[in-house]
């Protein structure tokens, strides 16, 4: 499976999220792509059978600059179908937490992604091993759910086949 993983991240601890469900990914057998958003083409995003956005929350109801032109840039990009999941860091210490990771879900799903309702936040850094294994299990979990929507694609796409052979086969 060929998975995109982009994100941006100021002081590394959004980063450090991607590293981790990269390497689970990876570990799990899928060729993982890893880059940061500010330097990628959203029209790419349909070449891969799942995409993984993160983000760093930035100001209320604010995107963080480098997030900017991918955000405007999915309002015109082909991502009809594509399978996608969202994770991000915050401070609590803020009052207004994860808008960014969740404007960036709520975008890509209004764009006709199949979105991963759930979405992975954490607080500051991931250092502790419950924050690494929240990460390697929200891996776990997208790939997973990914997984099972390319069977149930399949399925429904060979009864597709099956429903107009029979048609087809009735006329005759
Ligand atoms: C100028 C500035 C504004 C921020 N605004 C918010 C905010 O509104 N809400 C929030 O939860 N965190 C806010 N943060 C905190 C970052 O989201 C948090 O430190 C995060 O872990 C940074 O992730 P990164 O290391 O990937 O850049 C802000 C940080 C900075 C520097």
């Amino acid at each position: 499976m060929k998975v995109f993983i982009g994100y941006i991240s100021l002081s590394g601890n959004t980063e450090k999220m991607a590293v981790i469900i990269k390497d689970r990914l990876a570990a799990c057998g899928c060729e993982v792509e890893l880059e940061r958003l500010d330097t990628i083409e959203t029209d790419t995003l349909k070449d891969y059978d799942l995409v993984l956005i993160g983000s760093y929350t930035w100001n209320k109801e604010e995107l963080p600059y480098e997030a900017m032109e991918f955000y405007e840039e999915l309002g015109q990009a082909d991502v009809q179908g594509v399978k996608a999941a969202c994770f991000g860091s915050d401070d609590l210490s803020y009052t207004d937490t994860y808008t960014a990771i969740d404007m960036l879900l709520k975008k890509m799903k209004g764009h006709g992604a199949y979105v991963y309702e759930e979405t992975l936040k954490i607080h500051q850094k991931t250092t502790t091993y419950n924050q690494i294994k929240m990460c390697e299990n929200f891996a776990d979990q997208v790939l997973m759910w990914s997984n099972k929507r390319k069977k149930w694609r399949l399925f429904s796409r060979s009864r597709v086949l099956n429903i107009l052979h029979y048609v087809k086969s009735a006329s005759l």
